[in-house]
């Protein structure tokens, strides 16, 4: 294979040390900490109040934030990389630009994007899925379009027209797409739109992606895959790629927006004190009003948007992200003592207009580990047609070797009703989503309708061996006719 490497770059800004690979041939700029995002403060590393939950407080790595870009004139390049992942050993990863994980990418509603493109230094075929983006077919990522090692796919020109949210890149070639997640390919992608502008939610370095998710490390400290037909669960979280993070946080509150990049895992989040975030959004974007909650689940590839207020947090003082599920600390806040802004109050936040009158109900069942519908994927049939412009209802089911994280491309749906089960639909999955939860035992209806492109797109369960196993279906949107 193709991996040239020279010797490991060393880069420190703030005390944060990461090691780099970086190509001079291939112009990929080295992996750096980028400063933007987050808060000036005292090195709190010894002065630290042990947090509710989070022990070792001394031992934790600052929280990686990668470099924010556009997608315009943007090459991605995917390739192995050795970082330090925090702790200071050295871990060979696949990243994008040298970046794990990859660098945020960011662009407006109305943002016409050119000249993006991916570079394949991997030793496997790939392909980049802008997942939550609505793009024309040639543009998707579907696996169709793979390209080889040492290919590189050229994006055709797309335009953004769709809501502010956070939105995510990762692998979706065929068999592949869990081997290439779980070694690191992932990022953020960032839309942004007047509406939300309107709001004046926390921005800046009180804006922060966490990408959270879960890692296995060989004896050598390298990044594994260990595929397992029930889903792959590493036994390390990782956020921003991070192992055992800190964030240095001022008196405010700030807006955490999450992203559960795992394979498989479903985790159950809370804060250490069991106080409230202030949920505002999902995958689809703004929730038509903020609501409080204790704790939010999230499913691969599902988003949570929260206010959190810190403005209490006194200088030393720690409070933990935890995940209830597997009892871990995921990234620990450590008060500066510095700011006092005071609340921020946000009730009303987007007009959300219901869909109406479906003309249309199909049924998905999700069968075993690798079926919809009894079949398993195949590149190249189309297994149902759907009109552009008509509301429909569709309806997941599943007959067992659940979850099933159901995930649609090309448009964003509302969940109607979930019966049996958890018989409920969560305040997270209000509004537009792109992803749902199936649990064992549950029917989840959704409606949705397809505005935009026509072409052939995928449905298919998040869960990444559950969708390389065949877990996946094609479908063809079509013009109306005329
Ligand atoms: Cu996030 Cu078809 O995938
Ligand atoms: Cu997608
Ligand atoms: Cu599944």
């Amino acid at each position: 294979m193709s991996e040239t490497r020279s010797d490991p770059v060393r880069l420190s800004r703030r005390g944060f040390v990461r090691f780099a690979a970086a190509s001079a041939a291939s112009g990929v700029l080295a992996a750096c900490e980028q400063d933007t995002l987050v808060p000036e403060g005292p090195d709190l590393a010894r002065g630290g109040i042990p947090g509710g939950g989070g022990g070792g407080a001394s031992s934790r790595n600052p929280l990686y934030m990668p470099n924010t870009v556009s997608p315009s004139s943007l090459t991605l390049t995917a390739a192995p990389t050795d970082l330090d992942l925090g702790g200071g050993r050295i871990s060979r990863v696949w990243a994008y630009n040298s970046s794990f994980p990859g660098p945020t990418l960011l662009a407006n509603r109305g943002d016409v994007i050119s000249g993006l493109s991916l570079q394949n230094r991997l030793s496997q075929e790939s392909i980049t899925h802008w997942h939550g983006m609505i793009v024309p077919q040639a543009s998707d990522g579907h696996p169709m379009h793979a390209i080889g090692p040492g290919a590189s796919y050229p994006y055709p020109t797309f335009s953004i027209n769709q809501r502010a949210t956070l939105n995510w890149y990762h692998p979706h070639p065929h068999m592949l797409a869990g081997e290439q997640v779980a070694m690191g390919l992932a990022g953020a992608f960032i839309v942004r739109d007047s509406e939300e502008a309107a709001l004046g939610l926390p921005s800046g370095a009180y804006e922060v992606p966490l990408i959270i998710r879960d890692a296995s490390f060989d004896k050598a400290g390298n990044m594994q895959y260990k595929p397992r037909s029930g889903g792959f669960e590493g036994n390390t979280p990782l956020v921003n790629g991070t192992r055992d993070p800190y964030l240095n946080v001022n008196r405010a509150v700030y807006r955490l927006r999450l992203l559960n990049g795992s394979n498989a895992r479903i985790y159950r989040l809370a804060l250490s004190d069991g106080g409230p975030f202030t949920l505002i959004g999902n995958d689809g974007g703004l929730l038509a009003t903020a609501i409080s909650v204790t704790e939010i689940t999230l499913s691969p590839a599902e988003r949570a948007d929260l206010l959190v207020d810190l403005s209490g947090l006194a200088s030393g003082a720690t409070l933990m992200l935890r995940d209830l599920d597997a009892g871990w600390d995921l990234l620990e806040f450590r008060g500066t003592g510095q700011g006092s802004a005071g609340g921020i109050t946000v009730s009303s936040l987007s007009s959300i207009t219901p869909l109406v009158a479906p003309v249309v109900t199909r049924e998905f069942s999700f069968d075993g580990m690798s079926k919809i519908n009894g079949r398993e994927y195949a590149l190249d049939r189309i297994d149902f047609t759907v009109p552009l412009g008509q509301t429909e209802r569709w309806i997941f089911t599943t007959r067992g070797n659940a979850p099933h994280p159901v995930h649609v491309h090309a448009a964003y749906f509302q969940v109607q009703r979930r019966t049996g089960g958890r018989g409920q639909i969560f305040p997270w999955e209000r509004g537009w989503k792109d992803t749902v939860l199936l649990e064992d035992g549950e029917t989840v209806e959704v409606w949705i309708r397809f505005d935009q492109h026509p072409g052939v797109f995928l449905l298919h369960c998040h869960k990444l061996e559950h969708e390389d196993m065949g877990m996946m279906s094609n479908f063809l949107v079509t013009a109306p006719a005329t």
